[in-house]
């Protein structure tokens, strides 16, 4: 498996198998994504919720390559008006694609579409757990605040290998939150994402990876620069 981050919440996963996932496929209004919309494509894109920093170019790359898109069921609706075809979900439901299952799990946020000319209702706020072919298991946990589920369900019931946490604050949670979340879903290894993009975002991931240190020293943390991938080594407990 690859996993590339394309700053802010966009990550692009390539599974063993070659199947390229997008999670949240902000780039060409994004300031720490320096490459071309045209450059990127993909099998399937999930979309964590409506915010244009997360919707981003999803219609775009889903018309130009043919990619399946995973959202939640209203903003599903909004993309077959537009003509695209998009599989809806909800909290708590899995599908299967290409090999691989997308389980939609909650995440503490709002989710309107709200880059249109009248805000639209874009449904709730979702993170993801994808299981990866060979099952290894990577939670995007979305734009969120700390709640109690991240540890009671998503850490103990389905058990994430890599978590992405959204760090930056004044949206989401902060460095110290983001490592009690980290803490919480007990992941082998953790990515701060969400901050960084935009001045309101400043944060030194260095703050985040301390905290992480003292609550819980076990998880290794990658902090990635926009557009740098790696190669996680998952080592399955059997
Ligand atoms: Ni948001
Ligand atoms: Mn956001």
């Amino acid at each position: 498996m690859e996993i590339r981050w394309l700053g802010h919440s966009a990550f692009e996963i390539i599974s063993d198998e070659g199947i390229k996932i997008l999670i949240d496929p902000f780039i060409s209004n994004n300031p720490a994504c320096t490459i071309p919309v045209e450059e990127i494509d993909a099998d399937i894109i999930c979309i964590t919720h409506g915010h244009s920093d997360h919707f981003g170019d999803a219609m775009e790359i889903a018309n130009k390559s043919g990619a399946l898109i995973l959202t939640n069921h209203e903003i599903s609706l909004f993309l077959n008006e537009q003509g695209i075809e998009a599989i809806g979900m909800n909290i708590g439901g899995s599908v299967s694609a290409k090999g691989i299952k997308f389980t939609m799990l909650d995440a503490k946020h709002s989710s309107s579409i709200d880059f249109t000319d009248e805000v639209l209702s874009g449904g709730c706020p979702a993170s993801f757990l994808i299981t990866l072919e060979d099952g290894t298991k990577v939670f995007h946990a979305g734009d969120t605040g700390l709640f109690s589920d991240l540890e009671k369900v998503i850490g103990k019931l389905y058990k994430p290998d890599i978590a992405m946490v959204p760090i930056g604050d004044r949206f989401t949670m902060g460095p110290f939150e983001g490592a009690l979340a980290t803490m919480w879903l007990s992941p082998k290894m953790v990515i701060p994402m969400h901050y960084n993009t935009f001045p309101a975002i400043a944060q030194d991931p260095a703050i985040f990876s301390n905290f992480v240190k003292q609550l819980a020293p076990e998880v290794e943390v990658l902090i990635l620069n926009p557009l740098e991938s790696c190669a996680p080594e998952i080592v399955k407990e059997e």
